[in-house]
């Protein structure tokens, strides 16, 4: 086996190199034909193994075509970002160390750049230097983590210790969470035992932010949950309305800013944001709009030590300090997720990282005008990266989607605002050209067009 191991790393190589270079021009959904060659996966588990050159074929013959291309120019879905090419080149490295990055005994170089990417991480967005930051997997089990911090830091203030006496009887802890509040908000919730039917809900206003003025109370025993970036329309919550009464309260407040925390790094798009830094926690991904390969996603916690000690997973045999990753994560075995936030950060830098972002809002507002100008609805004000469009009716709205689907030539995922039809188009990926995003509107103006003719018969 080992004797192939060159050749077969070469061979997954040499096939990656050849995906990514057709990246451009290969369909951004898989065609069906593509689809039903999935069935060749459906094999019964081999008694003796088969061999590795044809498992790498197989993965790449049939799986390559049948691939959405998230990591092209022209997936407008889900605020996903292609990957910056050396933040997977830095994965690559990486699967080659195969280091479990619970700790620097087990993977001393992951520990080292991590601390590092950790940092760096707080000083682009700003956020209190003294908070502690967990890389895991994606915003949702960040958001899982921090409110797991939130939910003991109140107990303990509260009088109940919860790493003794669990959660059966604690204290009651309210909830309140926006109107708005991302799938995964809730999600981390129920896991934590907090019901919908338990949760607060925070009225918003028509462009999806919390409205202040109709806030529940807010106490000693309340985890506020926050945004930065609504999924739908990238609008951000009124921070600094909101977190100073939030905090003298005794509340803890966390922001999901999955994507809309980068626009701190923005001169332009840092108003938004503004005190937002006061909160207790924060998510924000890696793999969304800082580009990085998924799964990456960072959990900061202004208190260090409440997050390590929530997390802790010190056993004799494998103790790490305060700031061991696999004490501020909810693994035990991990890969260091930090590796690609630090090479995407030392490569782009403060101002690359700026301008990426920066480049994406200017492209969504043109997007959006030029929509409008062909007779679409925009329904945000496209403060961000987001613009949320729909046609004449939701017939008009959905065939446009379908339409687009099957050019092959893009892909946008559909949402719904005001009860009505709607789709998103997030402009997130470092290789989207403008080219790209006029491309996109040349397609849904067709789609449109080719709708319209059918309805007339
Ligand atoms: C606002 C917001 N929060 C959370 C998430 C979940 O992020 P992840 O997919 O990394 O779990 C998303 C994903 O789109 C999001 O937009």
């Amino acid at each position: 086996m080992k004797n192939n191991e060159a050749e077969l790393v070469l061979d997954a190589d040499a096939r990656a190199q050849i995906y990514i270079a057709g990246i451009d021009s290969r369909r951004v959904f898989p065609a069906q034909s593509a689809l039903d060659a999935l069935s060749a996966f459906d094999e019964s588990l081999p008694e003796h193994g088969t061999s590795e050159s044809t498992t790498i074929a197989l993965l790449d013959e049939v799986g390559s075509p049948a691939t959405v291309a998230t990591n092209g120019p022209r997936y407008f879905g889900f605020v996903v970002g292609a990957a910056l090419p050396v933040a997977a080149a830095a994965e690559r490295l990486m699967l080659a160390w195969d280091n479990g990055a619970g700790t620097s005994m087990t993977a001393p170089a992951s520990a080292a750049i991590e601390e590092v990417a950790g940092k760096w991480i707080l000083d682009i967005l700003d956020l209190p230097r003294e908070s502690a930051v967990g890389f895991g997997t994606s915003a949702s089990v960040c958001s899982l983590t921090c409110l797991t911090a939130a939910r003991r830091a109140l107990l303990i203030r509260a009088g109940w210790n919860p790493d003794e006496n669990g959660v059966f009887g604690a204290p009651e802890i309210r909830v309140v969470i926006s109107e708005k509040s991302h799938i995964t908000i809730l999600k981390a919730l129920r896991v934590l035992g907090f019901g919908a039917s338990r949760l607060l809900v925070a009225p918003v206003d028509e462009f999806g932010r919390i409205d202040p003025a109709r806030m529940p109370l807010l106490d000693e025993r309340t985890i506020l949950c926050l945004q930065a970036g609504e999924v739908n329309t990238g609008e951000f919550d009124p921070f600094s309305e909101i977190i100073p009464k939030a905090r003298a309260a005794g509340a803890w407040v966390h922001i999901d800013g999955a994507f809309g925390l980068w626009a701190r790094v923005s001169e332009k798009l840092r108003h938004y944001t503004a005190g937002c830094e006061d909160a207790d926690s924060w998510t924000v991904d890696g793999h969304k709009w800082l580009n990085t390969p998924y799964d990456c996603a960072m959990a900061i916690c202004r208190d260090a030590t409440s997050l390590a000690e929530t997390l802790n997973s010190d056993a004799v045999y494998a103790s790490g300090s305060i700031n061991a990753q696999k004490n501020l994560t909810l693994d035990f075995s991990r890969r260091a997720r930090g590796v690609p936030v630090w090479a995407a950060l030392r490569t782009l830098g403060r101002k690359g990282v700026a301008e990426m972002v920066e480049q994406h809002c200017s492209q969504a507002s043109r997007l959006a005008e030029t929509l409008r100008a062909e007779g679409f609805e925009v329904i945000n004000r496209v403060v961000l990266n987001q613009v949320l469009v729909r046609g004449e009716t939701d017939a008009e709205t959905q065939a446009v989607q379908a339409w687009a689907h099957n050019s092959g030539e893009v892909w946008f995922g559909m949402s719904s605002w005001g009860g009505k039809a709607a789709f998103r188009l997030s402009l997130s990926s470092w290789r989207t050209s403008d080219d790209d995003v006029a491309r996109l509107a040349s397609v849904l103006i067709a789609a449109r067009h080719s709708f319209r003719l059918r309805e007339l018969g």
